[in-house]
């Protein structure tokens, strides 16, 4: 059957462990992390055309070859030689350079909704390395739930865990990812291993979520807040009005820990109120998935 269109959601992730060493010779970090999908998720739909093209209802998205959706195309058409095009078009509603990896979502939502679309059989491992060469956070955004990751990142192994609600505060202006990482190597500049991320791991098993919140950790926060001092400010502010907090990725969204979805509710009207810009989310969410194809 020759599909016109797919259409695809993918999900942002929160980082609920963060453990950073000291960088390789190729310049990446090695990570000990704890991913977590949430249900905010962007909406990729790619349609038959003679050429690659994207469109995106958000203004501050990068159109070019920098958005990873572009470069999931050329990336699949490399690898198995496909002349094919294709519309891409982008529902965006994760927060843009927020630290959530809403780029990496549109990687892997446009790597699964491209191979359905021009038919090319990518399997599961060749998704996964496809989606490790556009960028760290991608592979997991294709798999979701919860997951170590480890070497960059893109090295998963799904784990057990509990639902969590988090109250999401945004900030209008983004990090650059690049940027933490080189302040956290000039704050921490011995040679180091990442920390271990096991406790974690075996409270959210437990499903232990007092424990969960005790064992959030994030080696990028001080960096961030370094390079951000509103950043340190609002985390300052925000942090008490919930069990546990912490900065997501490299930053800038703060994530709050609510007790439950009425709560986090509770929170976010607060959270408004004093004028701050906040998003109710839970998981653990699904990965990439089809929602729709049309022949
Ligand atoms: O892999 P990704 O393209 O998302 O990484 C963006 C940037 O973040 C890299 O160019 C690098 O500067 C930094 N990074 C890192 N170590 C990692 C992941 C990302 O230094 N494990």
């Amino acid at each position: 059957m020759v599909l016109n269109s797919v259409t695809v959601t993918a999900p942002a992730k929160l980082n609920l462990a963060l453990r950073v060493g000291s960088p390789r010779p190729d310049g990446f970090h090695p990570l000990n992390t704890v991913f977590y999908a949430l249900n905010i998720r962007d909406t990729i739909t790619v349609e038959a055309a003679e050429t690659i093209s994207l469109s995106c209802n958000h203004p501050d998205v990068p159109l070019d070859e920098s958005n990873l959706a572009h470069r999931a195309a050329r990336a699949i058409a490399e690898h198995t030689g496909t002349k094919a095009g294709a519309r891409i078009t982008i529902d965006k509603r994760i927060p843009i350079a927020g630290g959530m990896a809403g780029g990496s979502a549109d990687g892997a939502g446009a790597l699964v909704a491209l191979n359905e679309l021009w038919q090319t059989g990518l399997d599961a491992n060749e998704l996964h390395d496809l989606a490790a060469g556009l960028g760290s956070d991608v592979p997991f955004a294709l798999l979701g739930g919860c997951a170590v990751g480890t070497s960059r990142g893109e090295n998963l192994t799904p784990i057990d865990t509990c639902p969590l609600t988090w109250v999401l505060v945004t900030s209008s202006e983004g990090l650059s990812t690049p940027a933490v990482f080189g302040t956290y190597d000039a704050m921490v500049p011995h040679a180091h291993e990442p920390a271990p991320v096991y406790e974690i791991v075996e409270a959210l098993g437990r499903g232990d979520t007092e424990r969960v919140g005790a064992l959030l950790a994030n080696d990028l926060a001080a960096p961030a807040f370094a390079l951000r001092p509103d950043i340190r400010a609002t985390f300052e502010k925000v942090k008490d009005r919930a069990s546990a907090a912490i900065l997501s990725g490299s930053g800038p969204t703060i994530a709050l820990l609510a007790a439950s979805e009425d709560d986090g509710r509770r929170l976010q009207r607060e959270l408004d109120d004093d004028g701050y810009v906040s998003l109710v989310a839970s998981g653990p969410a699904a990965g990439v998935t089809i929602v729709e194809e049309r022949s």
